[in-house]
């Protein structure tokens, strides 16, 4: 069932329409009104997960901060693996990002005496995580997205799902994308894209992000001869709320909430005594996952869980400061947290590895550029500190948009073959909405998230790595036996969970691949068959290249600028 395409053709095409994505656009359409930028999102922009960034956005603004402070913690939060001439470069353009973001109107929380307010967050040793209540994201998001409704050179295709980015002799052509409405496969020509589209956390079951978090990126990125580097490193953020895994934000622990175990203890003084629940989230989330494994977890119908909390904050504080997540505990878990402590235990967060990029936001594709959680420039190393996502998404969507924008100033359009177009319409619509198998993408999904949390998660094992490894690789030819019941055209979303469940299968193929060569324990990747970390052998970023037998692994160096590894103690 091959059909005509039709060629949309813009200088720059955007996928991705969170923080990253739109920050990008704005920066591209600032650097010339002559440019035709697209941005293309398979949600509506302000319902990228982006809106579920809770706590804050980390940046140097005060006297007593400094750009050398924020960037030590950065590196030693990152257990070491952060290339330190980006982390220089990040700390020093955020403040930048969060001034920008005010001038747009982004209603920051404020001191009594009318400045931005910035909060204590894990890992940070100076209180500079900038916030809008709870809701920082949702606040940047529609600042960003307002923002870029004043530019008359930047449209939106909304609802449309990105298939595939079109790669000749190393030079980015386009790529290719279904208009979920009509169910339409359409070729956008570029002479830039942008891959903005976010992580994949998704490939776990109890996790933090929103279900469309699949890394469809990444895995376009890497089926198209790009490197993911770093992908054994996904982190989990400490308080992911019981049942449903919604982020409670590390803004309530900034705040002064406590965690405590099954016998009233604060219990972080036994793992970080000076730091307690103010840690970086690697060390929280073992913690709590100690405390649970060797029985002092507290006993509920879901399992053992650790309790946040927040009481003695007071219901104004809480009422200020905490809003969104008073509502949701009270609406998704029947608590309230002004009176009971809120369950919680450790979910999949963020992923710290992504599409490999360098400063500039340059993938090793010319004309192909890669911003936010989906790329990895090489900040956050083996562990992010939360609140050091958002500046990233700013200042790298930012540089994105620039280093895209001059890219397509002075480079034309590249020529798609027919022949990749066909063969990408037959491999959705003929071997995926085609296929008439009987294995179904929900129990596939199902599968894929129970060995990743079974056997991906905080505390790994060789063998537990080998037999996972083993277990995606079945799911993989699984997949080939699929049938996906909806056919029909508009709004197809059975086929648009088959292609994401795709992409995701290839994503924990590469993070167990890369877990299981690392054989040592560093930041997020805590491997209990090799508990330290080991400088000598692995202080390198891993490299993972698509081949049909599966990833091959390579390293590159990690930049050492001022601070040479040491112990990592809080
Ligand atoms: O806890 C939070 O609010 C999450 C912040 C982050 O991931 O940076």
């Amino acid at each position: 069932m091959v059909k005509l395409m039709e060629k949309l053709t813009h200088d720059i095409v955007i996928v991705g329409a969170g923080i990253a994505g739109l920050r990008a656009a704005i920066a591209a359409a600032e650097t010339s009104s002559n440019l035709d930028i697209a941005v293309v999102s398979k949600v509506y922009p302000v319902r990228s997960h982006s809106v579920c960034a809770q706590g804050g956005t980390a940046a140097v603004l005060r006297e007593g901060d400094s750009y050398d402070l924020h960037a030590w913690d950065t590196v030693k939060g990152s257990d070491f693996l952060a290339d330190q001439d980006v982390v220089e470069f990040f700390v020093r353009k955020a403040p930048e990002e969060i001034i920008v973001l005010e001038h747009w109107g982004c209603p920051w929380s404020r001191t009594d005496d009318g400045k931005i307010n910035q909060r204590p967050f894990g890992g940070h040793s100076f209180p500079r995580a900038c916030f809008a209540a709870d809701m920082t994201g949702f606040h940047e998001m529609h600042t960003l997205y307002g923002k870029a409704g004043e530019y008359g050179n930047i449209k939106f295709y909304d609802e449309w799902f990105v298939t595939s980015i079109i790669v000749e002799n190393n030079i980015v052509a386009g790529l290719t994308a279904i208009e979920l409405r009509t169910g339409r496969m359409q070729v956008f020509r570029a002479k830039a894209v942008i891959m903005a589209t976010g992580g994949y956390a998704r490939i776990y079951e109890f996790t933090t992000f929103s279900h469309t978090a699949t890394g469809d990126g990444m895995a376009m990125a890497y089926r198209a001869g790009v490197p993911l580097k770093d992908m054994e490193f996904i982190q989990f953020h400490p308080t992911g709320m019981v049942p449903s895994g919604i982020l409670i934000t590390g803004g309530a622990r900034g705040e002064g909430g406590y965690l405590i175990n099954a016998k009233g203890e604060r219990f972080m003084k036994h793992y970080a005594p000076e730091k307690m629940e103010l840690a970086p989230r690697d060390i929280v989330s073992r913690a709590e996952t100690t405390e649970i494994m060797e029985g002092r977890g507290i006993d509920g119908p879901y399992g053992a869980y650790i309790a946040l909390d927040l009481r003695h904050l007071g219901e104004e504080k809480i009422n200020e400061r905490l809003p969104l997540i008073r509502d949701v505990a009270i609406k998704l878990s029947g608590v309230d947290p002004v009176k009971e402590p809120i369950p919680i235990r450790p979910a999949a967060h963020y992923s710290m590895g992504g599409i490999h990029a360098n400063i500039k936001t340059e993938t090793p594709v010319a004309g192909f550029y890669a911003a936010g959680e989906c790329a990895c420039h090489n900040v956050h190393g083996a562990n992010r500190l939360g609140t050091n996502s958002t500046s990233d998404c700013l200042v790298f969507g930012a540089v994105a948009g620039e280093e895209a924008a001059k890219y397509a100033l002075s480079n034309g359009f590249r020529e798609i073959p027919q022949e990749k177009l066909a063969a990408e319409e037959r491999r959705v619509f003929d071997e995926i909405l085609g296929s008439e198998g009987d294995e179904r993408v929900p129990i596939i999904r199902n599968e894929m998230r129970r060995i990743m949390s079974q056997r991906v998660w905080i505390f790994r094992k060789g063998d537990e790595l080998q037999n996972a490894l083993k277990e995606i690789r079945t799911l993989k030819e699984r997949f080939k036996n699929i049938r996906v019941e909806d056919k029909g055209e508009a709004f197809n979303t059975g086929l648009v969970a088959a292609l994401q469940l795709d992409f995701t299968l290839d994503l924990a193929e590469v993070t167990i691949a890369s877990a299981l060569a690392r054989t040592e324990s560093r930041g997020a990747h805590t491997r209990l068959d090799y508990p330290k970390r080991d400088d000598e052998n692995w202080l390198k970023h891993t490299l993972a290249y698509y081949t049909k037998e599966g990833p091959r692994l390579e390293y590159i160096p990690v930049t050492i600028t001022k601070w040479p590894p040491t112990a990592r103690k809080y």
